[in-house]
């Protein structure tokens, strides 16, 4: 009697660690349509874009002849199915354009918040982070 009442505790243990496991996996595996930057986030990049991207890319994000548009359709032609890594390293590396990494980590972390809500990915809790790595694990895709 003893022992089966022992056992049936293990069971209900075992049972319990895997649905922990279950959530914790499901948590990790992050999609650009989970909410992956703050709206908070995206209005500070709404300043940092005015002040160092408007004058070429455009008040509205849409580039004129020499610079090509960051919204809608023309963005996800160039960016659909590559990372978040890909997109921010392009922007830190690159961008300005006449004073390439000219910005702080945090400025390129928030110009990307805002180019992810003006393409309208939805906003969530946690700030978008370059220095965490996961960047590298959520892909730019379209509605599922
Ligand atoms: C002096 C003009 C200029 C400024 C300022 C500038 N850009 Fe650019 N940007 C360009 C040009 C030209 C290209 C296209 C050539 C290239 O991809 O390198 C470009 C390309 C890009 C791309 C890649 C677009 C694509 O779909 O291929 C991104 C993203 C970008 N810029 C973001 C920014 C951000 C964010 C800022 C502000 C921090 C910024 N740019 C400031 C001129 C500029």
């Amino acid at each position: 009697m003893r022992i089966k009442a022992f056992s049936r505790k293990i069971f209900c243990l075992a049972v319990t660690m895997l649905i922990v496991n279950a959530v914790s996996v499901a948590q990790s595996d992050e999609s650009i349509w989970s909410g992956v930057f703050t709206a908070q986030q995206a209005a500070r990049g709404a300043a940092d874009y005015s002040t160092n991207c408007a004058s070429c890319h455009s008040v509205d994000l849409r580039g004129n002849s020499n610079t090509p548009s960051l919204l809608g359709m023309s963005f996800m032609f160039i960016w659909e199915g590559r990372s978040l890594g890909e997109l921010y390293t392009k922007m830190r590396d690159e961008m300005p354009s006449d004073r390439p990494g000219g910005l702080s980590t945090r400025s390129y972390e928030d110009l990307l918040a805002y180019l992810l809500q003006s393409n309208q990915f939805p906003a969530g809790e946690k700030e978008l982070k370059a220095s965490t790595g996961m960047l590298d694990k959520i892909s730019i895709t379209s509605k599922p």
